[in-house]
C-alpha cells in the first residue's frame, strides 16, 4: 500500500514534529490535540520552524506555505478515517493510549495501518487492543524530530512484515536512518540512554561534580552534543521518570530504576524546558543550573 495520508494524534513535543517531517516529505496531514490551545501551541511551532527556514534562505516561501497548507489541525478524531498510516504520540500512559485506538480502530478504514511512537511501552500492549493488530507497528522519534536523523522501526510480536516494510519505506520517505528493532522495553536508543541519563543524575547526587561540571564534561570528554542533565531537561524529566519506570518494572535492573531526586523534581513539578525549571532554569536568556536540594 502506499501512503498518501498520515494522521498523527498528539500536536505535543514530538506530535507536532512528526506532523511537520511528515508534510515536509509531501504527504497529507491530519493532526489532532485534546484542547484547541494545545493544537495552536504545535502548529505555532511548526509554522515558526518553517518560517526560520525561509529566513535562513533554506526554504522558498512557496514551498513552506504548501508544507503548511499540508498539516490539517482538527480536535476531531474522526478525520482520520482516510488516512493510510495513523501514529499516535500522546502523553506516556497505556490507558490514555488504549482509549485513543479504541476510539481510532472504530473510524479509521480497515486497511490502514497503526503507530506508536511509544518511548518504553511494550508494542504489543496496544496492537492487541485493536482490531488490526498485524497492521499495528512502533514507530519512535527521537527529540528535536526534525532534526534528529533516527526512526527506530519496531516489530512487535503480530506485526506483519508488510507492516514493517510499510514502516522502513515511510522513514525513508522523511529521509530518516531507519533501524529495524525488537518489542522490548526501550527498544535500542533508550535501552542504552536511558541507564545513561539515570547514572548522570546519581553522579549529581553523589557529589562527583556540579551540574555543569557533569554537562561539560560529557560535552568535552566524549563529544556528546547535551551533557546528561541538559539532555534529561531537554528530554523531560517526567518523560524521563515515566520511561526509567517502565523499563524497570521490565528488566528489574537498578541502572533502569529512577533516582529519589528525579522523583522528587518530578512531583515538584519540575519537568525540564517544558516547564521552565528542571535541573537549569530557563527563565532568562540563558539556562542558569538550579541545585536540586539533595
Ligand atoms: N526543534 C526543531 N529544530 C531544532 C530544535 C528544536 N527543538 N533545536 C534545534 N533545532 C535546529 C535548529 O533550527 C538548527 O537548524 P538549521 O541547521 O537548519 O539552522 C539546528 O537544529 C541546529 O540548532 P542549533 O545550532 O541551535 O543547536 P545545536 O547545534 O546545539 O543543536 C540539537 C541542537 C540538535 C538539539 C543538539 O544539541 C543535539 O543533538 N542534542 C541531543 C539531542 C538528543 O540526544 N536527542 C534524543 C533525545 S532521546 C529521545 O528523543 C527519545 C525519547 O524516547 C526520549
Amino acid at each position: 500500500m502506499e501512503i498518501k495520508m498520515v494522521g498523527v494524534a498528539g500536536c505535543g513535543l514530538m506530535g507536532h514534529g512528526i506532523a511537520q517531517v511528515s508534510a515536509e516529505a509531501g504527504y497529507e496531514v491530519v493532526v489532532t490535540e485534546l484542547t484547541q490551545e494545545k493544537l495552536d501551541r504545535g502548529i505555532g511551532k511548526i509554522e515558526k520552524q518553517l518560517d526560520r527556514a525561509v529566513e535562513k534562505g533554506k526554504l522558498e516561501r512557496a514551498d513552506a506555505d504548501a508544507i503548511r497548507a499540508r498539516v490539517k489541525p482538527t480536535l476531531h478524531p474522526h478525520e482520520f478515517a482516510e488516512c493510510d498510516l495513523v501514529i499516535e504520540a500522546i502523553t506516556e500512559d497505556l490507558d490514555m493510549k488504549l482509549d485513543l485506538w479504541k476510539q481510532v480502530d472504530e473510524i479509521v478504514k480497515a486497511d490502514a495501518f497503526f503507530a506508536t511512537n511509544t518511548s518504553s511501552l511494550p508494542v504489543i500492549d496496544q496492537a492487541a487492543a485493536t482490531g488490526r493488530p498485524e497492521r499495528f507497528l512502533g514507530l519512535h522519534f527521537f527529540n528535536p524530530v526534525q532534526r534528529m536523523p533516527l526512526l527506530e522501526v519496531i516489530q512487535s510480536v503480530t506485526t506483519s512484515p508488510e507492516a514493517m516494510e510499510l514502516g522502513m519505506a515511510y522513514g525513508a520517505r522523511l529521509g530518516k536512518t531507519t533501524v529495524e528493532t525488537k518489542d522490548k522495553a526501550g527498544f535500542i536508543v533508550n535501552r542504552l540512554l536511558v541507564p545513561y541519563l539515570l547514572d548522570g543524575i546519581r553522579g549529581l547526587e553523589e557529589g562527583i561534580g556540579s551540574i555543569e561540571e557533569i554537562d561539560n564534561a560529557m560535552k568535552a570528554g566524549a563529544g556528546h552534543p547535551m551533557g546528561p542533565l541538559t539532555l534529561s531537561d531537554f528530554v523531560g524529566l517526567d518523560t524521563l521518570a515515566s520511561i526509567a519506570n517502565v523499563m524497570f518494572d521490565e528488566f528489574r535492573e537498578r541502572r533502569f530504576a529512577a533516582p529519589p531526586t528525579l522523583r522528587k523534581m518530578v512531583a515538584a513539578g519540575f519537568y525540564g524546558v517544558k516547564s521552565g525549571r528542571g535541573f537549569y532554569d530557563y527563565s532568562g536568556e540563558k539556562p542558569v543550573p538550579v541545585n536540586p536540594g539533595l
